[in-house]
């Protein structure tokens, strides 16, 4: 083939905590993230001159070699030079509907995406953890993007043990057009705020893993309980994004008040979701979410959960 569309999902955070600094620079964490149905597509085809090209028309999405997808790209050229040599280069278009600098994964999943839909086009046969440890090098979400669905992610969050998830479940995400939170901010932030909290790596990791494992939030997915999902939804990063953005803390309490299962800021923010177990709900609050506030810089989607994050489409 010499071409292949892929769709790229979204993830949320249902649980994100901070253990503490990492010798790499990087923070310490146990996370809980699940894929939700809102997707980018990408279309991969092969050039027969040995050139990357990447076409996006979002105008918040850059074009060239600091997009994630061209990073990708060139990982897998620098790791297999033969197959660059025998395929040639590859276009990339990339139709965005995640919203960018939003907390949900956009550029990750298209990193994911173009390792999948490269190891196909280039004839790899690579394996998940093969990808996954590609991945890693890209981001630190891009190893769970690969493997989508529910997961447990701990590490810098590069380290993906997936869990039997729960797929009946509705998410209404919102965000204003105009408000994007950098991730190096939100956790630069964090370590100025709450360094004195950080615990010994070395000493913690096990436990607050194992904390996580045999906690509630893990619980109520075995369980597959809604309810419970809903009441230990948690994100340490809210500790410092919600302060700094009045209108997101705005926005999270008018979508408590707006009813549904939960509700939480997903990873860096600065998009805010609620959980529901019906799609008529989640619309209801995505309505009640927008009369009440009534600004036309915010937007909101009705999304679900989903078992997978990259997927070939015809
Ligand atoms: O891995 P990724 O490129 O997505 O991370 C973006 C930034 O977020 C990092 O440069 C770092 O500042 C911060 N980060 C962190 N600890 C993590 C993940 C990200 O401090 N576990």
């Amino acid at each position: 083939m010499d071409s292949y569309s892929l769709s790229a999902a979204a993830k949320i955070n249902l649980y994100l905590e901070v253990i503490g600094d990492r010798p790499d620079g990087y923070h310490e964490l146990v996370m809980v993230m699940q894929s939700v149905s809102l997707s980018d597509r990408l279309t991969l085809r092969r050039l027969n001159v040995p050139a990357i090209r990447l076409n996006c028309d979002h105008p918040l999405v850059p074009n060239d070699s600091s997009n994630l997808v061209h990073k990708a790209v060139v990982l897998l050229q620098s790791r297999f030079p033969q197959a660059w040599k025998q395929y040639g280069g590859v276009e990339i278009t990339l139709e965005k509907n995640i919203p960018v600098g939003a907390g949900l994964a956009g550029g990750s999943t298209n990193a994911a995406a173009t390792l999948i839909g490269l190891d196909m086009l280039w004839q790899l046969g690579l394996t998940q953890i093969e990808l996954q440890t590609l991945g890693a090098e890209l981001g630190s979400d891009v190893p769970f993007c690969i493997a989508g669905g529910t997961a447990i992610a701990t590490g810098r969050g590069e380290q993906v043990d997936s869990l039997y998830g729960i797929d009946n479940l509705y998410v209404v995400l919102a965000k204003y057009q105009n408000l994007s939170v950098s991730t190096p901010w939100a956790y630069q932030t964090y370590r100025q705020q709450f360094a004195s909290t950080y615990v010994s790596v070395s000493v913690e990791r096990e436990s607050r893993q194992e904390a996580l494992r045999s906690g509630a939030m893990v619980a109520a997915i075995s369980h597959q309980n809604g309810s419970e999902i809903g009441e230990h939804l948690h994100n340490d990063l809210e500790k410092v994004v919600l302060p700094a953005h009045p209108d997101v803390q705005k926005l999270k309490e008018t979508m408590v008040s707006c009813g549904g299962l939960g509700t939480l800021m997903s990873g860096s923010g600065p998009t805010v979701f609620t959980l529901t177990a019906t799609q008529a709900e989640a619309e209801a609050i995505a309505e009640q979410t927008r009369s009440r506030l009534s600004d036309p810089d915010l937007q909101l989607w009705v999304t679900s959960f989903t078992p997978t994050s990259i997927q070939m489409v015809t």
